[in-house]
């Protein structure tokens, strides 16, 4: 493989980023845990969250003039009310909180360091931001779903490595359409949290 590069954008400038960013989440949100059923509509209008926020970050990994891997990232503050409304409803305040939107690496290129870069340019720009916690949430699935994988290995091991802990009381819900169903539909998600 040739050597990534990273592009790291901020602000309205994400807009102009907007096809490679759906593209990957659409392709890689098919699987499990996610089961998107993406439309490009859906893909802009969650993009423009992003770009509308001066205080955004997107980082881009190209390999050649494909893009491979991605995250987003913008102040809790700015993310959409859905993902607010558990902090509001629990009394907590938001205000030093830096949201990290997806992470999504094609399978090709998993297992080399490029989710842990991820987390070190998140954590980057909360400290520029001045912001003193990260939060991320993801979705909850039962245990006996019919579509989890057999050996499915889940990122909470990886993400309390990195120093994140589960919050079971900050729960958001987030409407999208899964495989195989015929409209969207309210999803769980549980946030972690860690203070830098
Ligand atoms: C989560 C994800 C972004 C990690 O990206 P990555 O570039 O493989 O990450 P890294 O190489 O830094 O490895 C991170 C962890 O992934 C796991 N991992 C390693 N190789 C892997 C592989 N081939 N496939 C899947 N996971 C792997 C390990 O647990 C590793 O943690 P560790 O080094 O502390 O043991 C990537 O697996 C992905 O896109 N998954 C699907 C989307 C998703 O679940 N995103 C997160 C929530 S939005």
């Amino acid at each position: 493989m040739s050597d990534l590069r990273y592009e790291l954008v901020q602000g309205e400038a994400i807009a102009a980023r907007m096809a490679p960013l759906a593209a990957l989440r659409l392709k890689v949100f098919r699987d499990w845990p996610y089961l998107y059923e993406g439309t490009l509509a859906y893909e802009r209008r969650y993009l423009e969250t992003y770009s509308r926020c001066p205080d955004s970050l997107a980082v881009l990994v190209w390999d050649g003039s494909t893009c491979i891997g991605a995250t987003t990232t913008l102040p809790l503050r700015d993310a959409a009310p859905e993902m607010l409304e558990p902090f509001l409803r629990a009394g907590v305040a938001t205000g030093d909180i830096l949201y990290f939107g997806e992470s999504v690496v094609l399978s090709l290129y998993r297992g080399r360091g490029i989710g842990l870069r991820f987390f070190a340019e998140r954590e980057a720009h909360a400290r520029r931001l001045g912001l003193g916690r990260c939060a991320f949430c993801a979705v909850d699935r039962p245990e006996q779903h019919p579509m989890k994988p057999a050996g499915y290995v889940p990122n909470d091991a990886f993400w309390r490595r990195r120093g994140y802990q589960r919050q079971p009381e900050l729960v958001c819900h987030f409407d999208w359409q899964d495989l195989g169903e015929a409209a969207p539909s309210p999803h769980p998600l549980t946030y972690w949290l860690k203070t830098l």
